[in-house]
């Protein structure tokens, strides 16, 4: 095995899909810019869905990057020696073009010749079939075939397994294109790790039904954190080139020594960088309560480590420097990064004080404790006390409790509360399934006006920080030190306005990065485009009122937006500001 830092395997894999005619392409923000029905990009091919769905992509129909993810779903998960929010999948996809023979060539050989990887430690699983497709018999003909020609002789239910949906069929939360997947494996001490997965997308998942696409597309991810521990041979994802200098500075800072507390702080800090590097500010709801989650359990955990001072920047300071040279956000970002991490960790200290205060009022004049309103799970979901500490708490009291049953009615609060964010993000992918509808795209066209009108009224330094639209409004994100007077918001307003009732037409049209850049005023993100770009164009070409590199969808023209009005400004620190409006 050779031993490969994890820029080289990096390397290595965009390497060979070129070598195989994939564009490389680069990793979108973690917040997904089109399409709000999750609320961070959770593996390679989401950006993707529209060109899997069919919308021809300018980097053709081979396509290869590392993107980087993160899955809310592992928090909890995070202080083993393999989960992490955030990570970065190494993918490719075929939309369309090559189909299962070629893509699984692809893998093994990136495995076996690229990495070095033995095969006789690598297995596959493959598709067993149920009542909506068949068996995916071919793939364990292509298996056998190219485990025949590296010389071994694979059967099925040995080196080839056969399983169940749960196992090998890939689709997007809440639908769209998917299909039958054939996982690779890898022998690490007698445990199977999983180190890719190829999904043929065959079908399309829409109200809970499976309907052919009508096109045979490949999409496949592989974690690169953990080829990189199987590269290094090392026990965990967290002491890779990834993590390493990241865990180091931890430990300095600990007084204790608990593993899992460790890699939770490193995994959390690196994550809320990510976070906010791609525009996104603790708060209240959605994914700013995400930020805010991991940040706060990073600084619980840093308690639990006997770290007494404000920690957070220190650590930060080394997630920036460790992967700034490939997310070059991260350094552009810094100061930001490192306020707005350090604020939360001060306002959270403080928070930790009235949680102290509900303590008492909780727990005055008791004498016996049940917990069987959950209490212990609200002090800790509100103030953030952790239930080891609430059990501590309470023996210092004097009050009696028995641990498992209080134990056992904190699951059972965690669970319900569970139950209810389930709830609500399912009605969060409801809604964003009307994002491709027409209301979504008169927002994004919208977004562009309010940027060329900010731009004409308030200046040159204005650019697109951040966005996000929902069906039900728009939000932009620009520099800017003083908030808007209410004489440049009515201005602004009406600068929109008057475009919309110019009715001007929008179109687009694809060049090189390098011409597009000449051409636009305020392209923000530069380094999230490909080589070929699509230009919106509002205006007559010759003297447009907005171009703007952006992957659309927009309407064709501007009077279909209707009257546009500006709800709120609000300031989101360190220089940033807020608008938020609404077309009527
Ligand atoms: N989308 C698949 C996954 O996330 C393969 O890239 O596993």
């Amino acid at each position: 095995m050779k031993s490969l830092g994890y820029l080289e395997i990096r390397e290595l894999f965009l390497k060979h899909l070129e070598e195989k005619g994939h564009t490389i392409i680069p990793s979108s923000s973690l917040v997904p810019e089109d399409n709000p029905s999750v609320l961070f990009v959770n593996a390679g091919m989401f950006p993707l869905i529209p060109y899997l769905l069919g919308e021809p992509h300018p980097g053709g129909v081979r396509l290869a990057n590392s993107q980087r993810c993160l899955r809310t779903i592992d928090i909890e998960e995070v202080g083993d020696a393999t989960h992490c929010t955030t990570f970065e999948m190494l993918g490719n996809w075929s939309i369309n073009d090559y189909f299962k023979e070629e893509a699984l060539r692809i893998t093994l050989s990136f495995f076996v010749d690229k990495l070095g990887f033995d095969i006789n430690k690598i297995s596959s699983s493959v598709f067993k079939g149920n009542e909506d497709a068949p068996k995916d018999t071919e793939s364990i003909e292509i298996w056998k075939k190219l485990f025949s020609e590296r010389g071994i002789k694979a059967q099925v239910g040995e080196r080839i397994r056969e399983l169940p949906k749960e196992d090998n069929w890939w689709e997007p939360e809440g639908g769209g294109p998917c299909g039958p997947d054939s996982e690779t494996f890898y022998e690490i001490d007698g445990n199977l790790v999983e180190i890719g997965n190829d999904v043929f997308m065959q079908y399309l998942k829409k109200d809970n039904t499976y309907s052919p696409l009508g096109k045979h597309n490949v999409d496949f991810g592989g974690g690169l954190d953990r080829l990189a521990m199987i590269c290094q041979e090392v026990p965990s994802v967290y002491e890779t080139d990834i993590y390493l200098p990241i865990l180091k500075k931890v430990q300095e800072l600990s007084k204790e020594h608990i593993v899992r507390s460790h890699r939770i702080i490193v995994d959390h800090i690196k994550a809320s960088a990510w976070i906010i590097a791609d525009g996104v500010v603790p708060g209240r709801t959605q994914r700013e309560y995400i930020l805010r989650r991991l940040i706060r359990r990073a600084i619980r955990h840093g308690r639990s480590l006997g770290i007494e001072n404000l920690f957070t920047r220190q650590v930060a300071e080394i997630v920036i420097n460790q992967f700034s040279a490939v997310h070059p956000l991260l350094e552009s970002n810094r100061e930001s990064i490192l306020n707005i991490l350090e604020d939360e960790e001060k306002k959270f200290n403080q928070t930790l004080g009235n949680g102290l205060k509900e303590f008492e009022k909780t727990f005055r004049n008791i004498k016996e404790f049940k917990n069987e309103n959950g209490e212990t799970f609200r002090l800790y979901e509100t103030y953030g006390f952790p239930l080891e500490i609430t059990l501590e708490e309470l023996t210092s009291r004097g009050i009696d409790y028995d641990e498992e049953l209080v134990k056992k009615n904190h699951e059972k609060a965690y669970e319900e509360h569970q139950e209810k964010s389930r709830t609500a993000s399912k009605g969060l992918f409801k809604g964003g399934m009307a994002d491709t509808s027409e209301i979504s795209t008169r927002y994004h066209t919208a977004t562009h006006l309010l940027l060329a009108s900010l731009y004409n009224i308030v200046g040159p330094h204005i650019y697109q920080k951040g966005s996000n639209i929902t069906t039900e409004r728009l939000r932009l994100d620009f520099p800017n030190d003083e908030k808007l007077t209410d004489k440049q918001i009515e201005q602004v307003e009406d600068m929109v306005n008057e475009q919309i009732q110019k009715s001007l037409p929008v179109i687009f049209k694809e060049m090189d990065k390098e011409e597009a850049m000449k051409i636009v005023k305020y392209a923000a993100f530069e380094d999230k485009y490909g080589d070929i770009v699509k230009v919106y164009t509002i205006g007559s070409p010759d003297s447009p009122f907005s171009q703007e590199i952006c992957g659309g969808p927009h309407v064709e023209n501007t009077k279909d937006l209707g009257h546009f009005k500006i709800v709120k400004q609000e300031n989101v620190g360190a220089g940033i500001k807020r608008i938020k409006a609404v077309l009527e």
